[in-house]
């Protein structure tokens, strides 16, 4: 017998149901998913300006081999430890390309850090040596982002401010390279602090 049509078939059908549950399916539940809010305030927030270039800097500098973009809700304790108040969703993401969800979490997962963070000068500190805030931290130096120079005149606005046995020799000053401000702003961009009615806040609920 000439096996040949039923084998046809079968590939078809198994290549027919990969498409339709890997690729249409997706597509036809989040692919048209639009903003909230109105033209001035829509949500999400787009990344734009310094914080885009950021994004790129956080792109080369392999970032995302230890940060996750993403707050789970049915994983456990991710809102428990107060990495945002709700779950992300699909929606969080429409206008990210590519999207940096990650998947190691060697570090804190940074949806919402922007949050956390009020001030460029603390996350200065932490990307020019992460050892300042925690002696133990398994966070590389991005000190090639910072440059030493010699103070002339007066010191800089934007210098660190570095305690002392970090501080560079008598005369010199450490300042942000155009992609440390750039990194820092993407940072202070990052916050998901909108409601969304498919995933609503959760910090009331008792996650027991
Ligand atoms: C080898 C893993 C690793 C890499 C790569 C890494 N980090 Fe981290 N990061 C950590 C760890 C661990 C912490 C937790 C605090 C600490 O140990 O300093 C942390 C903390 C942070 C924090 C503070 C978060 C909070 O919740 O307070 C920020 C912001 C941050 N990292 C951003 C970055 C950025 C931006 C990059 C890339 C330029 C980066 N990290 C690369 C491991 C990493």
């Amino acid at each position: 017998m000439n096996r040949g049509p039923f084998i046809f078939i079968g590939l078809f059908i198994i290549l027919a149901l990969s498409w339709a549950y890997t690729l249409d399916r997706p597509q036809a539940e989040s692919g048209k998913l639009s903003p909230i809010g109105s033209s001035s305030e829509r949500m999400p927030r787009e990344t734009v300006g310094l914080a885009a270039k950021g994004k790129e800097v956080y792109q080369e500098m392999g970032c995302i081999a230890c940060h996750t973009q993403q707050v789970r809700f049915e994983s456990g304790s991710d809102i428990a430890r107060g990495w945002g108040e709700r779950q992300s969703v699909a929606r969080d993401y429409i206008d990210q390309n590519p999207v940096l969800l990650g998947h190691n979490r060697i570090g804190s997962d940074l949806t919402n850090v922007g949050l956390r963070y009020e001030e460029a000068d603390v996350l200065h500190q932490l990307f020019y040596n992460p050892r300042i805030s925690s002696s133990k931290s398994n966070m590389p130096s991005y000190s090639f982002l910072y440059e030493e120079r010699k103070i002339i005149g007066q010191a800089s606005d934007n210098a660190l401010v570095l305690p002392d046995e970090y501080a560079p020799e008598e005369g010199m000053e450490i300042v942000p390279t155009s992609k440390a401000n750039a990194l820092v702003a993407y940072m202070l961009s990052l916050k998901a602090d909108y409601d969304l009615v498919e995933a609503p806040s959760l910090k009331k609920v008792d996650l027991k």
